[in-house]
């Protein structure tokens, strides 16, 4: 190396130094902001797990479909959104007493909870593919120590294929549950009911992966985004972000 700068011009060598503490520099800024992410992750992950202790649920894990013969493509693995995601994105004002929440792909029931326990919904509604989960979900329902303002939580095993999504239904949740054709049939059915009873309907999409299918239907208008901690201006990531739509009427109805 030391050679190799005594047959460099000044300049050549100036611009290597410059490249070397730029690196350096670099580095040390990704390091920190390693650090960061992983304090803010562990952080985030305490406060959740004291709130599940005190109120008496189970939602916080990760669980592969695998582990119940259910794995496929376009099926999306269990975990949950954050706890808060409704209350961040959701004001109270715009939920009255005749509206219906429905979560398709409800997972062990974080966001049923949420719904029901913070918004005077008429109806809550949890669809989820697997039974295991479905059953946590139920005890969960059963056993928590969260004021529930809605009595009436209906908690259906299914895949989202074979349900009928109710004509009432109002503020619908997706947490990224399923992609590609399932999610596009999902999105018909949800379009569906919309034509056959004409109502506004919010839907409230976490990790939004299939947006552009979304957007593509030309019936989904974007109402606003909120995203997760700071975030570089140049990162389009969908994970982290949550987008609100409401849905439109169709064209010349
Ligand atoms: C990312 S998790 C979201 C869980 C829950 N919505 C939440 O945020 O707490 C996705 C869930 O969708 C479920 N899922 C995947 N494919 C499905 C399908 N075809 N029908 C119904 N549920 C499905 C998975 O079993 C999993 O529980």
């Amino acid at each position: 190396m030391s050679v190799l700068i005594e047959t460099m011009s000044t300049a050549e060598a100036a611009s290597l130094v410059e490249g070397c503490v730029d690196a350096g520099t670099a580095a040390v800024t990704g390091l920190l902001e390693g650090v960061r992410r992983s304090y803010a992750w562990l952080r985030r992950s305490s406060v959740q797990l004291l709130f599940e202790r005190r109120y008496g649920v189970r939602t916080a894990e990760v669980v592969s479909l695998d582990e119940f013969g259910l794995g496929h493509q376009e099926r999306v693995y269990y975990s949950a959104a954050n706890w808060q995601t409704l209350r961040r994105t959701l004001p109270l004002r715009d939920v009255g007493e005749h509206d219906v929440f429905i979560d398709l792909g409800s997972g062990m029931g974080r966001m049923v909870l949420e719904a029901a326990s913070r918004y005077p919904f008429r109806k809550v509604i949890g669809v989820e593919l697997s039974e295991q989960l479905n059953d946590i979900a139920r005890e969960n329902i059963a056993n928590t120590r969260l004021r529930l303002r809605c009595a009436d939580i209906d908690l259906v095993r299914s895949d989202v294929l074979e349900y009928e999504i109710p004509d009432d239904v109002s503020v619908v949740f997706l947490n990224n549950p399923f992609r590609g054709e399932i999610f596009a049939a999902a999105i018909e059915k949800l379009l569906a009911t919309v034509d056959r009873n004409p109502r506004p309907v919010t839907v409230i999409y976490f990790n939004p992966v299939e947006e552009a299918f979304l957007l593509g239907t030309g019936r989904f208008r974007h109402l606003r985004t909120v995203t997760r901690g700071r975030r570089a201006p140049e990162d389009d990531s969908p994970f982290g972000t949550v987008r609100v739509y409401a849905i439109t009427e169709r064209a010349g109805a």
